[in-house]
């Protein structure tokens, strides 16, 4: 079996984002649309012993409102590794919360791992407790008994914070990875970022039990439309959900049982239950990711 919980199923910035108007973060502090916290997703192959895929700086909530999380003991905890599928603050901030002396491993990218080695705030997870292992790509690694995870490239761009002036917004490379989960003969797929559904891709998920992929936005122009930015999608290094380049008809065809939206921005309309957008996204066969949502396939 291949248990899966969504820790949070919003982008960077989670719904309600703090210092946003918009129309759903409006809704959502309201009460009239659920929240969603960051980006992470917890795995297990036996319901006991847990990986979690990305460590959004909303991970003490989401571990307190997560019951298979809970200590079992004085400092005991079913957690036993973080993966990282990049450097960005969404999915590493979380980390600083998981400082209190617990042992636990965290897996990354060589690359991922070396811009966490050049902040020294991440020295807070002292090294004789948590040990950084960097995983190369398409080698398959247990992180959690009977659970492995293996890495491929996927295209999109470094964090953020280290981007620099004009960033190469479908590199592949290390920076940004998808994972392929595998418990005894069942698989399926994390992929929380991604600029474009390649062939490689394509062929990779072409068939899976389960695929959690990224659904930052509807379209590309969202977030200008919506007045709370100047930057595409594409610029961000996500694919969009719709249109003849997106993640809806790129998954077309290719078999996939379940689909699951996940890494949604807080503008992205199908966060509304009654959204024409979400109906469409339903209609074509994806699910979308919520906070607490729970797979076992
Ligand atoms: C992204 O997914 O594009 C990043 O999380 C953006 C950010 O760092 O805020
Ligand atoms: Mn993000
Ligand atoms: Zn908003």
């Amino acid at each position: 079996m291949l248990f899966a919980r969504i820790l949070g199923a919003g982008a960077g910035g989670g719904l309600p984002q703090w210092n946003c108007g918009c129309s759903n973060c409006d809704l959502a502090r309201r009460g009239k649309i659920p929240h969603q916290t960051q980006s992470s997703v917890a795995v297990s192959a036996d319901g006991a012993s847990w990986a979690i895929l990305n460590a959004s700086p909303d991970i003490r909530a989401q571990i307190a409102a997560s019951p298979y999380l809970h200590p079992t003991g004085p400092r005991q905890t079913p957690l036993r590794s973080v993966l990282l599928t990049n450097g960005d603050i969404d999915h590493v901030a979380g980390l600083l919360s998981l400082r209190e002396g617990q042992t636990f491993t965290l897996y990354a990218t060589g690359e991922i791992l070396d811009v966490l080695d050049a902040n020294p705030i991440f020295t807070a997870l002292a090294a004789d407790k948590v040990t950084r292992k960097a995983v190369a790509i398409g080698v398959e690694t247990e992180v959690a008994p009977g659970l492995t995870a293996e890495l491929f490239f996927v295209p999109g761009k470094a964090p953020l914070y280290v981007e620099g002036a004009n960033p190469v917004t479908d590199l592949i490379g290390e920076q940004t990875v998808g994972v392929q989960l595998r418990a005894g003969d069942v698989h399926a797929f994390y992929i929380p970022g991604c600029a474009a559904v390649t062939p490689d891709i394509a062929a990779r998920v072409r068939g899976a039990p389960l695929v959690f992929f990224d659904g930052t936005l509807w379209r590309d122009d969202e977030m200008l439309v919506e007045g709370v930015g100047t930057k595409t999608g594409k610029r961000m290094g996500h694919i969009s959900m719709s249109g003849p380049d997106g993640a809806i008809a790129a998954f077309a065809g290719l078999g996939v049982a379940r689909r699951v939206f996940v890494h949604l921005n807080n503008t992205n309309p199908v966060l509304r239950p009654d959204s024409d957008e979400r109906a469409q996204a339903v209609a074509a066969g994806w699910e979308i990711g919520a906070d607490g949502m729970e797979i076992a396939i």
